[in-house]
């Protein structure tokens, strides 16, 4: 017995074409007419999108950062993901120093297996690196499945790491098959120009952006460029905000390095302005790298429509207004930094990107899945509607417009930051490996059923 989804338009990264679509058990098994065997459920989607269900590849989920604790967990996050059209996510594991990265590994699983309602993999944050961990980098990608690795150039004296430690990854990396991911902020300066600022008595969320400039960005986006091309690995530049950090990406990309860039709706949608809100709440918006000009988010659109960036991921990294974000009342430095997004990102960007015509609907589905799932080893399982890939389908109605809330959002979270931000058609239903765990816009499965996802390598350039 299978289902059939009938009268949808099929839509992937190459093709939009009218056709039915079976699924049997977790599989896709025809794409067509006449589909329908004795048995089978039908559910008509007349008028609706069928994509591939998105992939976030870049989330942070139960992630401690100092004595508190990210407010969306594996459970509450991956609700809201699936209830917003996102079947797959992929988290960063942390290694926090001193620590293993086997214990890492084991650390996030209790995290999340048996709580998850997407699949869900892990790309594994180094913050401690020596010959131990490079080691250890080799068994995740050949035993665990985790083939990617992040780093932060930011962060002093938590996360960040030096270029020589970077310098070693990136050879390791090249080794054993796996991408190496950048957070590019030049961390010394950051922390500098924030040491400046508090001496100052500058202490406001308006400060976040000024102690963390697009300069700071570039210089550290074409310095990991550079140490990639001596280590001759491909890089992968997380949550790229500037148009002078995406010259730099589209000046290596030209000389044919393997380098790949994200972006997140909130570097498209929002911008620096938003520092100015009233009182406190700028701290809605303390993530990093910051917003940026009005300029910059024009510059991220065309990079889109173009081709030059690779994906859209959210870097979902929620921090409660109240109880959280306050920490930094009187000292903007000690804001936790990040903000919500898993939830919003497929219809923000549908909206935002595919109605006003800044990309296609194919750019759609290949920035929200489909290069995700080719740059982290998950295709053609993932990432793409075609016979014997996994039946994880957002169905998407094209009609009926919202406006959106945190009172009708999801995510564990007191606020968001596109409060009041319009919605040009909703998520209808979606299926993950054949299951239909939305129906008519509404979580259908009580229970958690994602599974971990062990990834392929990307492959590498010769030469
Ligand atoms: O502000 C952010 N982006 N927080 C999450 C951690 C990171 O840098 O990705
Ligand atoms: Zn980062
Ligand atoms: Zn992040």
């Amino acid at each position: 017995m299978g289902i059939v989804l009938v009268g949808g338009r099929i839509v992937t990264a190459v093709d939009s074409y009218q056709a039915d679509l079976r699924i049997e058990g977790e599989q896709i098994v025809a794409i067509g007419y006449d589909l329908e065997h004795p048995g089978d459920e039908r559910i008509l989607v007349d008028g609706c999108l069928l994509f591939p269900g998105g992939i976030d590849p870049h989330t942070h989920f139960d992630l401690p950062v100092g004595n508190i604790s990210t407010a969306d967990d594996f459970e509450s996050g991956t609700k809201a993901a699936i209830l917003g059209g996102t079947t797959t996510i992929l988290d960063y594991a942390t290694q926090f120093r001193g620590e293993t990265l086997k214990a890492a590994t084991l650390n996030w699983h209790r995290k999340a297996d048996g709580r998850s309602y997407t699949d869900y993999g892990f790309h594994m944050a180094v913050t401690d690196w020596n010959m131990q961990v490079a080691q250890e980098m080799s068994m995740l990608v050949l035993k665990e499945g985790i083939t990617s690795f992040k780093f932060y150039m930011a962060y002093k004296h938590t996360l960040q790491v030096d270029d020589e430690s970077l310098l070693q990854a990136l050879g390791q990396a090249k080794e054993c098959g796996a991408l190496v991911c950048v957070h590019c902020e030049n961390g010394d300066v950051v922390y500098e120009l924030v040491r400046q600022a508090r001496a100052k008595g500058q202490t406001t969320p308006a400060y976040h952006p000024l102690t963390r400039p697009v300069t700071a960005e570039k210089e550290a986006t074409s310095r990991v460029i550079a140490l990639a091309q001596i280590a001759q690995a491909p890089v992968y530049i997380v949550h790229l905000t500037s148009e002078d950090a995406l010259q730099v990406v589209t000046a290596a990309k030209l000389r044919g390095t393997q380098v790949y860039a994200e972006t997140c709706p909130q570097y498209l949608l929002l911008n620096e302005t938003c520092y100015q809100a009233e009182g406190f709440n700028g701290a809605k918006y303390v993530l990093s790298p910051p917003l940026r000009s009005r300029q910059d988010q024009e510059s991220l659109w065309s990079g889109l429509r173009t081709g030059l960036l690779d994906t859209i991921a959210t870097d979902h990294c929620a921090f409660n207004f109240v109880g959280h974000k306050d920490l930094g009342l009187t000292d903007f430095s000690l804001i936790p930094n990040g903000a919500p997004g898993v939830e919003t990102r497929m219809g923000l960007m549908y909206t935002y990107g595919v109605v006003p015509g800044k990309i296609s609907m194919n750019q759609f589905v290949n920035y929200t899945s489909t290069q995700a799932a080719k740059l982290f080893g998950l295709f053609p399982r993932k990432g793409t509607l075609a016979p014997g890939s996994d039946a994880d389908i957002t169905v998407w109605d094209p009609n009926g417009d919202s406006v959106l809330s945190v009172e009708t959002l999801h995510q564990a979270v007191d606020y968001t930051p596109y409060e009041g931000f319009q919605q040009n058609g909703q998520v209808k239903h979606v299926f993950l490996r054949g299951r239909q765990v939305v129906r008519e816009g509404q979580l259908h499965e009580s229970q958690p059923r994602g599974v971990y996802l062990s990834r392929k390598s990307l492959p590498q350039k010769k030469g």
